[in-house]
């Protein structure tokens, strides 16, 4: 295939951050996608529904003049959030999910809950008014081996909480191991994302000839039968699977630093490293539903009605999108890429 043309994709899970990176990241998104779920670890998080709005404002003024994009806001859960929140979220219309984060598992988590049985009754009040809740599923026990802490929350956590609020409509975010794939495929009212580099590579890659920190996200990259099964959830046409880069900006600085931080910036070449991955696999037919389908049908909206064409030419990924800090290192710096968006 030459050329693909397909509905306008969406991005279900996005980081823009705010400020100057905002500015600096925020038109690479808009030209690939039309609409994107926008994660609320800012520093403080993005807590309540004045919150979402302000935020959200800054989103808006950050967007090129003359492009289309609609930022879709989370809210980021707390032992403190209260219910009533909730209420007020899905009145406001803007705000489509939340977010939970244990406790410093990432980025910006240090606000993140402590005991997620802490959060029942904000859960029944989502559950009530069907608020999507979107799970960074891992562990932080420092006991649980960093490669297994996906597999240990949806054991000790995620089951239990399925049980308890079995209508409550989940996204289990960035997901990278075969144990979430038949996880979500077992479960009523799961669904999942899953990003460009969770595709495309394994652990490996961690430490070709070196150690490479822009190779590191969490949850971290696992090993390759992990892999191979998340690309092939992917690209079953499963609509359970859709498209979640998990675009995680930090300056080159914070990445290349002796405790470099997690995230790997994919929103400048995003749909190319999908459409190579699902290429890798003679599944390019199944891109589109995958990137512009699953996701508006699970958060109840309207699929886009335009259109996007690549075409298969090769190009070289810059070494960094500048910005003012000190660059933007993309994932797959300097290396070529085969698709190109028009
Ligand atoms: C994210 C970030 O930098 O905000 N980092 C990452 O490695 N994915 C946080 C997150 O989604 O875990
Ligand atoms: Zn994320």
């Amino acid at each position: 295939m030459q050329k693909l043309t397909i509905t306008q994709p969406d991005d279900w899970h996005l980081h823009v951050r705010d400020g100057a990176l905002l500015k600096t990241v925020l038109p690479h998104t808009v030209r690939q996608f039309t609409r994107a779920i926008i994660m609320p670890n800012l520093k403080p998080p993005v807590r309540s529904v004045a919150d979402a709005a302000a935020y959200r404002d800054r989103i808006i003024a950050a967007i090129p003049a003359g492009k289309r994009f609609e930022p879709l806001m989370t809210l980021y859960l707390t032992d403190n959030t209260d219910p009533k929140e909730i209420i007020a979220a899905k009145a406001s219309q803007f705000v489509k999910a939340v977010k939970y984060y244990p406790a410093g598992a990432t980025t910006n988590a240090d606000f993140g809950v402590t005991d997620i049985r802490k959060c029942d009754r904000v859960f029944e009040a989502m559950q009530q008014v069907d608020m999507p809740l979107l799970l960074h599923g891992e562990v932080t026990d420092q006991e649980v081996d960093v490669f297994d802490r996906e597999k240990v929350f949806i054991e000790k956590h995620l089951i239990p909480l399925k049980l308890r609020f079995p209508n409550l409509r989940m996204v289990l975010e960035h997901i990278t191991t075969s144990d979430a794939v038949k996880f979500v495929l077992a479960a009523n009212n799961v669904a999942a994302t899953i990003t460009p580099q969770h595709l495309l590579f394994n652990r490996n890659i961690l430490f070709k000839g070196g150690i490479r920190p822009h190779y590191y996200c969490l949850p971290i990259l696992k090993g390759e039968e992990h892999r191979q099964a998340v690309l092939q959830a992917a690209t079953s046409g499963n609509p359970k699977f859709f498209l979640g880069t998990d675009s995680a900006p930090h300056s080159r600085n914070s990445k290349e630093n002796s405790c470099g931080c997690a995230g790997c910036y994919s929103a400048l070449h995003a749909m190319e490293l999908y459409a190579e991955a699902f290429e890798s696999v003679d599944a390019l037919d199944k891109l589109e539903a995958f990137a512009s389908f699953h996701g508006p049908d699970f958060y109840k909206l309207s699929r886009n009605t335009e259109q996007i064409t690549m075409i298969k030419t090769t190009w070289r990924i810059p070494d960094e999108a500048p910005f003012t800090e000190s660059g933007l290192v993309p994932l797959r710096a300097g290396e070529e890429m085969t698709w190109k968006m028009t």
